[in-house]
């Protein structure tokens, strides 16, 4: 009686735990607002065509904005900001080092004048003035730089065409954002931005969609590194590179997080991650090579490697094994290999021994992004 019903205990938990297998997903970029460590320029259009009580709201709105980030030099994730107003011409207001805390952009943005006699709008000397600021501060080299461009006009007057400036801008890494004071500007000053980036105040929860830009300019992969993307431009939280070198597959663990520390052989919990890192092996013709994937004795179950030595268990809905496979006679860990068929994407998952064996492998770390600051760009530590 008493067995029984520990059985039959024991069975509900059991379907329970089938039927709540959460199959697991690639990382999505952190977006933590308090913790952006990009350095910002914020240009401000403040020719004639803004009206006051357009202009009142624009500053009242950025100020909020940034009630939601850290601007304090002496944590590292912070923001720096600098901020000009133009018109046909260009007035500083801060460079990167001058606006230390909230308050400080307060009275700043409190200097912010309408040019009531000038409708000239100069955004690509505005541009210009970015990229200087961005030369002159001291850099810091592992945050990212954003432009911030609020303006009523892709350009007006007789000033030259911003496109140039812009297309330098981006080619340099920056990011560029614009947001159209006027609902009519937004389809051609977004043509200035940098993808997805082209925003109105007119639109819903503009200060969001800013923060939210923030958040993935400051996503990004350490060098030697390739970010996932899939078919859709999507791009998630994860790095993936592919190494030259050749080792048995506790060698390779060893080596990819000696290499970068926070890196692992790489986990594949969807066709498309399988796909991405057979196309990033392409170039290298690579038969066979070793995945974060191997059996535990211990759980009687395959796991996946993860940052920092923590492992999850193989979830059940992307499970490529070649035919008769797995079988652990073979050997505890995985290597990836092209199956005998005619289609060469067909490459499926073998057991192989962790010692004996040797084959190339992949290393995957998490993106640098608000949930996992980086100091550096391409230490090795
Ligand atoms: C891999 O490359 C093929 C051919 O270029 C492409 O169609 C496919 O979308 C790529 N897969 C991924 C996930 O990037
Ligand atoms: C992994 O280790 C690094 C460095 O010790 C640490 O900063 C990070 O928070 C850890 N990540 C996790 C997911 O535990
Ligand atoms: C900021 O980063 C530097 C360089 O990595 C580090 O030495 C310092 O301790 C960090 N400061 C804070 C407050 O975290």
């Amino acid at each position: 009686m008493r067995l029984a019903s520990v059985l039959l205990i024991f069975s509900i938990f059991h379907i329970y735990l089938l039927l709540n297998v959460d199959s697991h997903k690639e990382r999505e970029c952190g977006c933590n607002y308090g913790r952006i460590w990009v350095d910002i320029v914020l240009l401000i259009d403040h020719s004639s065509n803004v009206e006051q009580t357009e202009m009142q709201s624009l500053l009242q709105s950025i100020l909020t904005m940034f009630s939601h980030t850290s601007i304090n030099p002496a944590r590292n994730e912070s923001v720096r900001i600098a901020v000009a107003n133009f018109a046909r011409n260009i007035v500083s207001l801060a460079d990167l080092t001058q606006i230390n805390s909230i308050e400080d952009l307060e009275k700043i943005l409190l200097k912010v004048q309408r040019n009531t006699l000038i409708s000239d709008v100069n955004t690509g000397l505005a541009l210009n003035w970015a990229s200087v600021v961005f030369e002159m501060s001291d850099r810091r080299p592992n945050a990212k730089n954003v432009v911030v461009l609020y303006s009523s006009a892709y350009s007006q007057g007789n000033v030259q065409d911003p496109m140039q400036s812009a297309i330098q801008l981006k080619s340099q890494g920056v990011t560029i954002i614009t947001v159209a004071i006027k609902g009519a500007a937004w389809p051609t000053l977004s043509l200035l931005a940098s993808p997805d980036n082209g925003f109105s105040v007119t639109g819903s929860d503009v200060n969001t969609l800013v923060l939210n830009a923030f958040c993935q300019a400051n996503c990004f992969c350490k060098s030697g590194f390739t970010r996932l993307v899939d078919s859709s431009g999507h791009q998630y939280g994860e790095c993936v590179a592919v190494t030259n070198n050749v080792n048995n597959w506790v060698s390779a663990s060893v080596d990819c997080s000696s290499w970068y520390r926070g890196s692992f052989l790489a986990s594949e919990f969807s066709s498309f991650k399988h796909s991405f890192i057979l196309n990033l092996t392409k170039p290298l013709k690579l038969d066979s090579y070793f995945i974060g994937l191997s059996y535990n004795k211990f759980t009687s179950g395959y796991q996946w490697q993860q940052p920092n030595g923590t492992i999850i268990a193989l979830d059940s809905t992307f499970l490529p094994w070649l035919t008769g496979y797995p079988n652990n006679m073979y050997g505890d860990c995985v290597k990836i290999i092209r199956a005998n068929n005619p289609s060469a994407q067909n490459m499926v998952w073998m057991n192989a021994h962790c010692y004996e064996e040797v084959a190339n492998y992949v290393c995957q770390m998490n993106t640098c992004d608000t949930n996992n600051y980086c100091a550096t760009l391409n230490d090795y530590d």
